[in-house]
């Protein structure tokens, strides 16, 4: 099941953000794909502020993963880096942990994603306007249908 959704402004993406916060569940696999400045990081602090983490959320390119404890953890990687030398294995503790996990730039660690997960591609339309491709996969395709934007 797919799906696409035109943003047209950081209050959008944020209302957006809030959506998906109230399907969230432990073990969430969400995957983000999107140029540089495309919103992946913008999207997950939104996120993580529906989530109830007070922490500051930065982008986690040099970490690769940054962990937010809270009711719902949030792992957030950024897996840029990682492209063409290989999966660093500790990371799957955290994407098949209890928590959520958001990966952007997942293709570049696309033999480590789980067959059923929640895909967002986001595209630059203009400064503030995007265009963010859904796609659910098993579990994930109902939270898909339910959106409507
Ligand atoms: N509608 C919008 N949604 C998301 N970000 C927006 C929007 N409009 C403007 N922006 C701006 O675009 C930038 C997005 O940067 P962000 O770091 O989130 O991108 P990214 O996809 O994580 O990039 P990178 O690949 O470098 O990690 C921010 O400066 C943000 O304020
Ligand atoms: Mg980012």
């Amino acid at each position: 099941m797919k799906k696409e959704i035109i943003i047209n402004n950081l209050q959008e993406m944020e209302q957006f953000a809030k959506t998906i916060s109230e399907e969230l569940f432990p073990g969430f696999v969400l995957c983000l794909e999107g140029d540089l400045g495309a919103g992946k990081t913008t999207f997950t602090k939104f996120l993580g502020k529906y989530m109830g983490i007070k922490d500051t959320i930065n982008s986690p390119t040099f970490t690769i993963l940054k962990i937010y404890e809270n009711d719902l953890p949030l792992y957030h990687m950024d897996v840029y880096r990682l492209n063409g030398i290989g999966m660093d294995y500790e990371l799957e503790e955290f994407i098949y942990g209890e928590g959520l996990c958001v990966i952007e730039w997942y293709k570049n660690i696309s033999e480590s994603i789980p067959d059923e997960s929640f895909i967002m591609e986001i595209s630059i339309i203009d400064e503030n306007k995007r265009k963010i491709s859904l796609e659910g996969l098993g579990k994930y395709e109902k939270i898909i249908k339910k959106i409507s934007y």
